[in-house]
């Protein structure tokens, strides 16, 4: 993957933190130290257990007891841009007042960020022989607009990709009402996306012919390149949480949420499933991670187009259990 904003020492710019004195008196314990201390650079049941609790509220990522380790060592950035001392003075900061902002750095150290262009290249293949030539040659011919969204983009190679295969068809793209969303819950990995600046090695599976097309020099980055203004001139990208609201009107006609749900508890992916469910027309499409599964229920209004990739159909949405009326829009 592309190094990110993560792989650097500091916090993203602009994220607030506090003067190391304030927040060490902050975070300092008011009583006895406690009883069970975690081995150096460890983590406490109780401290683990409040952290799982605080990601899942915030994000819907579940983090089993067997994370414990990958946890302790993502938040070492976080415990050293903070100039906290261990993980319990990091779980008391969380818990103060000081440390409401802290949440989001919480999620954005925890999220699994890889990814690459291209990847499970048969989806784009579908894409390119199957999906896209109908409603592009709807979109040229004025009679309607065509909506991608790449839900979980992670550092944007995903989005680029589903750009490319859009101007492999239809060069002209950009001048037509054709669009993809790109977003994520994690504004450091959407900076990168939007600089989209990669590596020579990142960008390999796009091949020399893309690479020549849409790809231009990064200037004062040697062994970089950086995606063209056609290619970005049709992806926008934005913060979303995909467990909160979605501001957006309307309806889209290819999803792309690919590697995302697999962090998600049941309940949190039958949810996002009902919702996509909702949010594509009749024949819109919904491509998932190879190692995900649509829950049964949601299912029922979709049928199989290919591997992890599904239609949705005019069957109307079953209502979900204890919810008296829910209707697609
Ligand atoms: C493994 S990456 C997948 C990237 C890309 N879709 C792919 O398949 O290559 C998962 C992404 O989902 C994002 N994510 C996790 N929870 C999320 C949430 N609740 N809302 C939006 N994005 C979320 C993470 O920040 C991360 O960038």
């Amino acid at each position: 993957m592309t190094p990110t904003a993560r792989d650097g020492p500091l916090p993203a710019p602009g994220a607030s933190v506090a003067p190391a004195a304030a927040l060490a008196s902050a975070v300092r314990p008011p009583g006895p130290p406690r009883a069970a201390p975690a081995a150096p650079g460890g983590i406490t049941d109780t401290d683990f257990a409040l952290l799982a609790r605080i990601v899942q509220q915030e994000s819907g990522i579940f983090l089993p007891p067997a994370k414990k380790g990958l946890v302790a060592s993502r938040l070492t950035r976080r415990l050293r841009a903070l100039a906290l001392p261990d993980i319990a003075a990091y779980c008391r900061h969380l818990q103060s007042p000081a440390g409401a902002g802290e949440r989001g750095q919480l999620v954005s150290a925890l999220t699994t960020n890889v990814t690459r262009f291209f990847r499970e290249d048969h989806h784009f293949d579908a894409l390119r022989t199957e999906v896209l030539p109908p409603l592009l040659k709807a979109a040229a011919s004025g009679r309607r607009r065509v909506r991608l969204w790449s839900a979980g983009c992670s550092s944007g190679q995903e989005a680029y990709s589903l750009a490319m295969t859009v101007l492999d068809l239809m060069p002209e793209a950009a001048r037509h009402d054709i669009r993809i969303l790109a977003t994520d819950i994690d504004p450091q990995v959407l900076e990168t996306a939007r600089a989209g600046v990669y590596r020579d090695e990142d960008l390999a599976p796009l091949g020399a012919e893309r690479r020549r097309r849409w790809v231009a020099p990064a200037p004062g980055r040697p062994g970089h390149g950086r995606i063209g203004d056609t290619p970005r001139a049709l992806v926008v990208f934005a913060p979303l949480n995909l467990i909160g609201d979605w501001p957006m009107r309307g309806r889209f006609d290819v999803i792309f949420c690919r590697n995302v749900v697999i962090y998600f508890d049941a309940a949190t992916q039958t949810r996002l499933w009902r919702r996509f469910a909702q949010i594509l027309p009749d024949g819109g499409e919904l491509f998932i991670g190879h190692s995900e599964r649509i829950s049964r229920d949601v299912l029922a209004c979709f049928t199989s187009a290919g591997i992890t990739r599904y239609r949705r159909t005019a069957t109307p949405l079953p209502a979900s259990p204890g919810t008296a009326q829910e209707t697609p829009q």
